[in-house]
C-alpha cells in the first residue's frame, strides 16, 4: 500500500504493508534509526514520535495510520542546524547516559512544553512518565526539562 505522510518537514512517501508497523517503517524502510524499539509493545515509550503534534507511541501505529498525518521523529527537532532547546537541555544537564530512552523522553518533553510551558517538577514527572530510563534516577532528565522550560520562556519573550 502507497502511504503519504509529512515526514520532519518533508512529504514522503512509502509502500509498505498496510499493517506493518509505524517504528519499523521509520527505522528500516527510512533510515530514521533514532526512533528506539525497546518493549514492542506500548510499555517503554521508546519509540515515541509526534503525530500532528501529540506525542504518539510508533510500536502501537500501523503504516497505514500515518497516512495523511504530520509525523515528527527525533531526527526533525533541529532547526537551520541548531538542536532543539529540549535537546540542548538535555546535553548540558548531564541526562544523556546510554542515550536509548533519550529520543523518546525529549519528543515527550516537546509535547509537554508546548502543553504546559510552566510545568512543576511534579508535572514533568508525571508527562515523562510513560518514558522509561533504565540508566538514570530521572533527576537529571527533570532538571533538564526544567531547564528547557527555562530556555523556550526566555525565547518567547524576547
Ligand atoms: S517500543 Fe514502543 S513503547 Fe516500548
Ligand atoms: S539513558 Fe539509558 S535508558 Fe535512559
Amino acid at each position: 500500500m502507497k502511504i503519504s505522510f509529512y515526514l520532519n518537514g518533508k512529504d514522503t512517501c512509502v509502500d509498505v504493508p498496510a499493517d506493518r508497523k509505524l517504528v519499523s517503517v521509520l527505522r528500516e524502510d527510512l533510515e530514521l534509526t533514532g526512533t528506539k524499539e525497546g518493549c514492542g509493545a506500548g510499555e517503554c515509550g521508546a519509540c515515541t514520535i509526534l503525530v500532528d503534534g501529540h506525542v504518539r507511541l510508533s510500536c502501537l501505529m500501523t503504516a497505514a495510520q500515518a497516512q495523511g498525518r504530520r509525523i515528527t521523529t527525533i531526527e526533525g527537532l533541529a532547526e537551520n542546524g541548531k538542536v532543539h532547546p529540549v535537546q540542548e537541555a538535555f546535553i548540558e544537564n548531564g541526562a544523556v547516559q546510554c542515550g536509548f530512552c533519550t529520543p523518546g523522553m525529549v519528543l515527550a518533553a516537546v509535547d509537554l512544553l508546548d502543553r504546559n510551558p510552566d510545568p512543576t517538577r511534579e508535572q514533568i514527572r508525571e508527562g515523562l512518565s510513560g518514558n522509561l530510563c533504565r540508566c538514570s534516577g530521572y533527576v537529571k532528565i527533570v532538571d533538564a526539562v526544567e531547564a528547557a522550560a527555562g530556555k523556550i520562556g526566555r525565547g518567547k519573550s524576547r
